[in-house]
């Protein structure tokens, strides 16, 4: 697919031709800047630079607090509680790295789904889909190693249970963990090369946005109604499009504003709300807190991995064909990382030919049904393992890979979907008409 018709930068004083002849960086910028942008875009789309920008406070917040912490078992704990009282506004940069790790997967949750509705990983954006799920498995490895870092009880536990989860691999599990924690068990060498990769892996998250801007920047930005954008003409394109600065630049950082406030609010009055009290208890291997409850942002693939029971008709059927090498606690581990990978593979699980959602009458309810499952997924994560709780968690893991794996591909076939619009321009004059042409509508809206 050719790109979509646009202006290029062309240098017109010495100093800029002198630059642009020997590095076409400024070239790049406007590029990149003033790319011809989908004018339909909804709020939706404001996602992926709330994204960009918590990344960078993860990353500025990160490098100060790691000027003041030790990553040593017995003075971790306490260089934590250090920053805390003693260096100046260190618990407010404290504070807002911890509850910045809940933004940004907030954020990447809103912008995963985003996707899944209008079907933005369709052709050809596959590879911006890919990398995307690359960034959130690398976020979902820096916020898990980010949480031992504190050396409280739920990090020495925590880090147990899951890394415990790689010695259920048949064979060479056991190789396997020690090799990840360096030792027998969870302490120094864990921390140490925890600590190393949680400050790397952001950088290796940063390198893979350019990758993910760049991509979609080839194929075009989706857009609500899924129709891409006119390349007959560099005219028709316009009709289609805004340049991103300045009318895209202004929304996302008024949307960013209004979301740094409920942020900020949330660090200033309640900091401590989406913890855990435990966490403020040095770790003690010889006692194990009564609950081990991950992050709320793992808690769905939590309730995946804890739903398959040795007692549940698959997970047998499965535990016998295999001979006994796949026991219950390693066909969740399947399931857990199973689910993500059905979220990676829904470009080729989708079969429908319109794009969008909004176009697609039953579509619609399944994906509302979704959206509903990983809420309650979420929830049940929370709850003991007890009573009726792993029903309801193995019915909601049910439904998810039933949606990516069954209604996804089915739907394609028997759904009759409505016909989007010819153009954006279409849809935007149908949404904005009066508006856009400066009529009485948007002059008067009281009337
Ligand atoms: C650090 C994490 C990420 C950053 C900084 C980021 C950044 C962005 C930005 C700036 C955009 C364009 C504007 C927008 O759609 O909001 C975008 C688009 C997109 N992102 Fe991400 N993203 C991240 C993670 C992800 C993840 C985890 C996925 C899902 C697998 C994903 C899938 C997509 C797709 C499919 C698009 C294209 C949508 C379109 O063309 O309109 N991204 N991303």
């Amino acid at each position: 697919m050719s790109g979509i018709p646009h202006d290029h930068y062309e240098p017109k004083s010495r100093g800029t031709k002198w630059v642009e002849s020997r590095l076409p960086v400024i070239g790049l910028l406007y590029g990149t800047l003033m790319i011809p942008t989908p004018k339909n875009l909804n709020w939706m789309w404001i996602w992926g630079i709330v994204l960009t920008f918590t990344l960078a406070l993860q990353i500025i917040t990160g490098i100060v607090l790691v000027m003041h912490y030790t990553p040593h078992v017995d003075m971790a704990f306490a260089s934590v509680e250090h920053i805390m009282r003693d260096v100046n506004g260190g618990h407010m940069i404290r504070y807002i790295h911890m509850n910045g790790a809940s933004l940004f997967f907030f954020a990447v949750y809103m912008h995963i789904f985003r996707g899944l509705y209008y079907g933005s990983y369709k052709a050809p954006r596959e590879i911006t889909w890919i990398v995307g799920m690359l960034i959130y498995l690398l976020m979902m490895a820096t916020g898990f190693m980010g949480y031992v870092l504190p050396w409280g009880q739920m990090s020495f536990h925590g880090t147990s249970v899951i890394t415990g989860l790689f010695g259920a691999v048949p064979f060479v599990g056991e190789a396997l963990q020690t090799w990840l924690l360096g030792a027998g068990a969870v302490g120094q060498p864990a921390l140490n090369r925890f600590f190393s990769l949680h400050y790397l892996l952001p950088f290796i998250i940063a390198g893979l946005v350019i990758v993910h801007i760049w991509a979609f920047h080839s194929t075009g930005n989706n857009n609500p109604t899924g129709v891409e954008v006119r390349r007959t003409s560099k005219a028709d394109a316009e009709k289609d499009t805004l340049p991103f600065w300045p009318y895209f630049v202004i929304k996302d950082l008024f949307a960013l504003i209004l979301i740094l406030v409920v942020f900020m609010a949330i660090v200033g009055f309640m900091p401590n709300f989406l913890g855990h009290p435990d966490n403020y208890i040095m770790a003690n291997p010889l006692v194990t807190p009564a609950h081990i409850v991950p992050e709320w942002y793992f808690l769905p693939f939590y309730a995946i991995l804890r739903a398959f029971t040795a007692d549940v008709w698959i997970v047998m059927f499965v535990n016998w064909i295999s001979f006994g090498i796949i026991d219950a606690k390693f066909f969740g581990v399947l399931a857990m990382f199973g689910a993500i990978v059905v979220i990676a593979l829904a470009p080729w699980l989708d079969t429908s030919s319109v794009r969008s959602g909004r176009f697609r009458p039953m579509f619609k309810w399944w994906f509302a049904l979704l959206v509903v499952d990983f809420i309650v997924l979420m929830w049940v994560g929370s709850m003991p393992a007890e009573g009726i709780y792993p029903y309801i968690a193995l019915i909601g893991a049910t439904y998810w890979f039933g949606y990516f794996l069954v209604i996804l591909p089915l739907l394609g076939v028997i759904e009759k979907p409505l016909a989007p619009p010819a153009t954006i321009e279409d849809d935007f004059n149908a949404h904005y008409g009066d508006a856009a042409k400066g009529g009485k509508a948007a002059a008067t809206p009281a009337e």
